[in-house]
């Protein structure tokens, strides 16, 4: 077996962190031959609460699981490491927006967008999951100078999934025979989850749920208010939900496994669909080879998609004004 693959887990003492790190050491991240070294960073606070997760994971015995650092100090939390899976930040609670915890969090992704770009490996590969994801992407991004920033990503995975389940149960088909849900823009109540290409069983998803007026109203509407949703029933933000969202999208980008032609994550736009370019955005992307997307192109979009997409960028370039003074 090769050398492990050290992945960086920040927030690994928090609820998605707890769902999260059972299953990359079991080898769901990077898949079951690539043993695997956890560099677990937490707030001081917060260490002690960690070690026990450790203790946790050592009485799992993962086969794949060769060392676990615990640590509040960046530079050794994400020196060298491979793949950096940035999940610790402030949830938001009941009757709060993601973008209401812009301010707090963007600290946070400053001072770690520096430290990876000074300690991890030159070709690390970076997936936000701390909200506002995509804005918080863009802050870490913004240090990247010796590291590429197209390899800093931010997950819209859980809403791609969450659209699928949507599809999966009014159609009464299995979510494997839907391929090709987008995702575009933030991952916010803006979001436009764009089924205009989706297939069901080979069959345009339009057509099979024959249901505009579901597909433009509580479709949409359930999948950009999911977390909220959640919030309001759990108390908590998602979590395991969350954490397997995070392993999907690690695991197709590393290794192209993908659920049709393409899947939908937040990365930096190259202008693609006249989207501001360094924006990061969600779009289809496809994995071309391990750890390279390429945003698809050439999907035609109708006045309905394109406002559903102007909207979400608007949004984005908000965020970006807002934390203007933060970005390196
Ligand atoms: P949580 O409060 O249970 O855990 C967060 C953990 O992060 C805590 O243990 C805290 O000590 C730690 N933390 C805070 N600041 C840190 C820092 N600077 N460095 C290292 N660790 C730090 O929260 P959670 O439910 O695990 O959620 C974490 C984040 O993920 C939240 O921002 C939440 O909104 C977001 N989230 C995103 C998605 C998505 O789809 N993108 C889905 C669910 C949750
Ligand atoms: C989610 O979509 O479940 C997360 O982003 C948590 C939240 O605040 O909604």
């Amino acid at each position: 077996m090769s050398k492990p693959v050290r992945v960086a887990v920040t927030g690994a003492a928090g609820q998605i962190g707890y769902s999260l790190l059972f299953r990359i050491a079991n080898g769901d991240l990077l898949g079951k031959n690539t043993p695997i070294a956890l560099n677990l960073i937490e707030l001081p606070d917060a260490l002690t609460a960690a070690s026990g997760v450790v203790m946790e994971l050592e009485d799992c015995a993962f086969p794949l699981l060769r060392e676990t650092v615990v640590t509040s100090d960046l530079e050794k939390g994400f020196g060298d490491v491979d793949v950096a899976l940035l999940v610790g930040a402030r949830p938001r609670g009941p009757g709060m927006e993601r973008a209401d915890l812009l301010m707090e969090n963007a600290k946070i992704f400053v001072a770690q967008g520096k430290a990876i770009n000074d300690f991890a490996r030159e070709d690390v590969k970076v997936v936000v999951v701390g909200n506002p994801c995509n804005t918080n992407c863009l802050i870490a991004a913004s240090c990247a100078t010796r590291t590429n920033p197209e390899n800093y990503t931010a997950m819209t995975r859980l809403d791609q999934n969450r659209a699928v389940a949507q599809l999966a149960g009014k159609t009464g088909t299995a979510v494997d025979a839907i391929k090709n849900m987008a995702i575009w823009g933030n991952h916010s109540p803006t979001m436009y989850p764009d089924w205009f290409h989706t297939s069901i069983d080979g069959k345009s998803a339009a057509s099979v749920v024959n249901d505009d007026e579901w597909l433009k109203g509580a479709f949409m509407t359930t999948v950009q208010k999911r977390g909220a949703q959640i919030i309001q029933a759990r108390g908590k933000s998602s979590a395991a939900s969350a954490a397997s969202a995070a392993i999907d999208h690690t695991f197709s980008w590393f290794t192209g496994a993908m659920t049709g032609d393409y899947v939908s994550m937040a990365v930096r736009s190259d202008g693609s669909y006249g989207i501001t370019e360094g924006l990061y955005f969600s779009f289809p992307v496809k994995i071309v080879a391990p750890w390279k997307y390429e945003i698809v192109s050439g999907l035609e979009h109708g006045d309905f998609s394109k406002s559903r997409i102007r909207i979400t960028e608007e949004e984005l370039l908000g965020e970006r004004n807002d934390v203007a003074a933060m970005l390196g």
